[in-house]
This record gives C-alpha cells, sequence and structure tokens, in this order.
C-alpha cells in the first residue's frame, strides 16, 4: 500500500513542526541532483536533504570532509530547480562554520542567497552554539545534526552506535535541548540507541528525524543511493533497501553492451 501525500502545498519549517504536533511522521531523503531530486519531490517526500554525503556517493571520498562550500553550492542549486513541494535542506560542509561565527554566518548565507534552500543543516552542539545563534539571528532556520557526525569522525574514530554510555547520552540530551532552546526548528539524530533518541523526541516540541536511531522519533531519513540500493557494499543494520538499482543498471548496461556488439542496437524503428 503506498501512503503518500495528497497534500501539494510547499513543506515550510513550520509545517514541519505541526506534523510532530499532529503526530504525522516526516519522511526525509538526500538528493543531490536535478533528475533524482524531481523524482523523490513529485513521489511526496517532506525534506530534501542535500547532504554533505554527496563527498561519498557523488564524488567518491571515503569521508565527508573534503566536500567544498561551492560544491555544497552547485548540488543545492540543481536540487532547487527540480523542487515544488518538499523542504529544502543544504547541509553546511565541514570547516565552514566551526570555531568562527562570523564566517558560519557567511556561508549559511551563501548557502540561503546560492542555491534558494529553505534552511542549512549542520553538525555539533554547545561547541557550535556561537554560530548558531548568530545563523538564527540572521533569519536563517537550522536543522541541527547529532549522535554520529560524520563530520567528526576523525575524532570519533569509527562510525559504530554513538551514545551507549550514560555520559555521552547525558550530553546528547543537554545538546538537543540547547539547539532547541536556540531556535533550532528540527534536528536530525544519527545512529544511537532507539530508547534515547525517543526519550528526546518526547522531551522537545521540535521533530528529531532519526537515521539509525530508531522507531520512537519524529521522522525518518536515508541517503538515497543506500535506500535505492545504488551501493550493495553499504549494508548498516539500520537500512532498508526499497530497491536495487545497483543490479537492475548492471543488468541494463550487459544487455546493452550485448545489442551494440551483436547489431541488434539499433533497428530499424530505431533509425532516421
Ligand atoms: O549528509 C547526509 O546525508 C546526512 C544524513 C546522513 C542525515 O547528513
Amino acid at each position: 500500500m503506498s501512503v503518500h501525500t495528497e497534500d501539494s502545498r510547499k513543506v515550510t519549517t513550520r509545517r514541519l513542526i505541526e506534523m510532530k504536533q499532529r503526530g504525522e511522521k516526516i519522511s526525509m531523503l538526500t538528493a543531490y541532483d536535478y533528475t533524482m531530486a524531481s523524482i523523490i519531490d513529485k513521489a511526496g517526500i517532506d525534506a530534501i536533504l542535500v547532504g554533505d554525503s554527496a563527498s561519498n556517493v557523488m564524488a567518491g571520498n571515503v569521508t565527508t570532509l573534503p566536500i567544498t562550500l561551492d560544491q555544497m553550492i552547485y548540488h543545492g542549486k540543481s536540487v532547487f530547480r527540480a523542487v515544488k513541494r518538499a523542504l529544502l535542506v543544504v547541509d553546511l560542509p565541514f570547516g565552514t562554520y566551526q570555531g568562527n561565527s562570523k564566517i558560519a554566518l557567511e556561508s549559511a548565507i551563501r548557502i540561503m542567497k546560492e542555491t534558494h534552500a529553505d534552511c542549512v543543516k549542520l553538525e555539533g552542539g554547545k561547541e557550535i552554539l556561537e554560530s548558531v545563534n548568530r545563523i538564527l539571528s540572521a533569519g536563517i532556520p537550522i536543522m541541527g545534526h547529532l549522535g554520529l557526525m560524520p563530520q567528526s569522525i576523525n575524532k570519533f574514530g569509527s562510525y559504530a552506535v554513538r551514545a551507549k554510555e550514560e555520559e555521552e547520552a547525558k550530553k546528547l540530551i543537554e545538546d538537543a535541548h540547547l539547539l532547541e532552546d536556540a531556535g533550532c526548528f528540527a534536528i536530525v539524530i544519527e545512529k544511537v540507541p532507539a530508547n534515547l533518541a525517543g526519550q528526546i523526541a518526547s522531551e522537545l516540541s521540535i521533530p528529531i528525524i532519526g537515521i539509525g536511531a530508531g522507531r520512537y522519533v519524529d521522522g525518518q531519513v536515508l541517503v538515497m543511493h543506500d535506500m535505492l540500493g545504488l551501493n550493495k557494499g553499504f549494508s548498516p543494520r539500520f537500512l532498508r533497501r526499497y530497491a536495487n538499482l545497483e543490479e537492475n543498471i548492471t543488468q541494463a548496461v550487459q544487455q546493452y553492451v550485448t545489442d551494440v556488439k551483436s547489431s541488434d542496437f539499433p533497428n530499424e524503428q530505431e533509425q532516421y
């Protein structure tokens, strides 16, 4: 059964909060280009994240660290041209907001002006609070990102589940409250125990969107390439695959090669 929405109104940050208030789960996926963004927007997704995971899935880097602000803006602009309904979220990449809140604001303003995104997303809690406050004071909505934060992979040392120990769980809860109190409209929480994410979702009035954070949160986000089965090598426990495109594409390309080599393609009807 398909339960996609019939509501064609543009999704705003306010509407995301209202969805939480009435208990409607929020669906979010990543996209990095016009064609895929157009398909998932028409399919009824609530929010599209131009994630810095573009560094991995589009550019083939091992981490999200190398992607630049200019590259994020290129992806953001491409996705914006396709999106009619979904809320458009663009990640601030590594090195463009940590440490200096003036640079953070300049980076966020570039994203908003050049991509026409509805908001920005950035990773971290207390450590980046000054940047969060400065960006919010310019009227730019922020989606936070806590738990596993891929931009801090060199500090964490692995992509294992975060906040299993009490001390880290306590900090995560404090950071989530700090971001809400500062004025963030939603938070992504990545790869933490389900009960902990659920506790945060029930304590906060802004939506918690989980990835590998269980079922007790207000919405879910996945990297589109992962859920479409475009990279079979990546299969964490939290990932549900909805298609097997790597296999479909491989078969299609193999058939095309066979047809060209055997002069089957093009046939009489496929020429002028
Ligand atoms: O960049 C990204 O794709 C993300 C998701 C994992 C939430 O931040």
